[in-house]
C-alpha cells in the first residue's frame, strides 16, 4: 500500500508542471502560517546562530559596515522622506544607520520579534509593524529596503511579493542581488540560496544602482553580495521565462549556498 502511493507521488511528481502547481496552491493555502511558523523558530531558537544579531551574520556590524555608510547617502540622493524596512529582522545595524529626519517604518512577519523592536526603539519617527511581506498590504513610502529576504523564498512566494511591491505604490525598491550568479535555483521557503535578481525567472533590468557590500561571510564565496536599487514601477509584471534550474531542496547535490537552518 504505501509502496504503490510512494510510486504515484513520484509518477505525479513527473508531470510537468505538477511540483509547481503544487506549491502555488499549498502556498495560496497555508502560506502565510507555514512562514511564521519557519520564521518565528529562526528567531526564537537563534537558528541562524550569530552572537551579534538573530537575524543572522549577514546582519552584525562588521558585515553591514558598507551599507551603514552607504545607505544614508543613497537615501539622501533620491530625496527619501519615507522608508519601509522589510524585513526589519532584530533592528541590529539598523540602529547605527542615521535616518535624519526619515519616517522609518520596520516590519516583519515574526510577531514578538516586532513588539520588541516596538518596546526598544519604536519612537515618533519610528514604528514597527507585524507585516508579511509576501501578501499584506503595505504602508505607502518613498523607498522599500528589503534586504535578506527574497534569498530564504521560493520562487511562488517571491513573485507574490514583488506583485506586492507593485501594489504598494512605492517609487523605490532597494534589494538583496548576487549579480555574479549565473542562474538562480528554487528553494523551499525558510532555505537559501543566492539569487541574482537580473536572471530568469525574474528578469530585472540593470539597477539604478548597486552597493557591493564587501561580504566576507563562508570564507568570500558571498563576495558578490549587493543592494541594488530599481523603480518599481519598472520592474517586470510577468515572469520572463521559465528557464530556471529546477530542483527540489535538499535532495541536490550538497552546495555551499543552500543549507538550512541558513545564516540569515
Ligand atoms: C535574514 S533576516 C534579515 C533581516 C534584515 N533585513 C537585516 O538585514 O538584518 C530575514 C528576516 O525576514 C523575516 N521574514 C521572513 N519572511 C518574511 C515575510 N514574508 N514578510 C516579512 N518578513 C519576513 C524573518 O522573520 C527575518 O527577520
Amino acid at each position: 500500500m504505501a509502496t504503490g502511493l510512494r510510486a504515484m507521488r513520484s509518477a505525479v511528481k513527473q508531470m510537468p508542471g505538477a511540483v509547481p502547481a503544487y506549491r502555488y496552491m499549498r502556498a495560496r493555502l497555508f502560506g502565510q502560517a507555514v512562514r511564521r511558523r519557519i520564521f518565528e523558530h529562526y528567531y526564537l531558537t537563534n537558528a541562524w546562530g550569530d552572537a551579534e544579531s538573530r537575524s543572522g551574520c549577514g546582519s552584525n556590524l562588521p558585515e553591514t559596515a558598507v551599507i551603514r555608510a552607504e545607505l544614508p547617502r543613497l537615501l539622501r540622493q533620491l530625496r527619501v522622506t519615507s522608508l519601509l524596512d522589510a524585513p526589519c529582522g532584530d533592528f541590529h545595524w539598523m540602529q547605527t544607520v542615521d535616518l535624519g529626519a526619515i519616517a522609518y517604518i520596520g516590519a516583519d512577519i515574526v510577531e514578538p520579534l516586532v513588539a520588541a523592536n516596538q518596546r526598544r526603539y519604536g519612537g515618533p519617527s519610528r514604528r514597527f509593524l507585524r507585516l508579511d511581506l509576501v501578501r499584506d498590504e503595505l504602508p505607502p513610502v518613498d523607498l522599500i529596503l528589503c534586504r535578506d529576504l527574497l534569498v530564504h523564498l521560493c520562487f511562488t512566494e517571491i513573485h507574490a511579493a514583488i506583485r506586492n511591491l507593485r501594489r504598494s505604490g512605492a517609487t523605490w525598491l532597494l534589494t538583496t542581488t548576487y549579480p555574479t550568479r549565473a542562474a538562480n535555483d528554487d528553494t523551499a521557503t525558510g532555505g537559501w540560496r543566492r539569487l541574482n535578481l537580473e536572471r530568469a525567472p525574474f528578469g530585472f533590468a540593470k539597477p539604478a544602482a548597486l552597493i557591493d557590500e564587501h561580504c566576507t561571510e563562508e570564507g568570500g564565496r558571498r563576495r558578490d553580495k549587493s543592494l541594488a536599487l530599481w523603480r518599481i514601477a519598472d520592474l517586470p509584471q510577468r515572469v520572463p521565462s521559465l528557464q530556471f534550474r529546477y530542483r527540489w531542496p535538499g535532495l541536490a547535490r550538497p552546495r555551499e549556498d543552500c543549507a538550512l537552518p541558513a545564516s540569515g
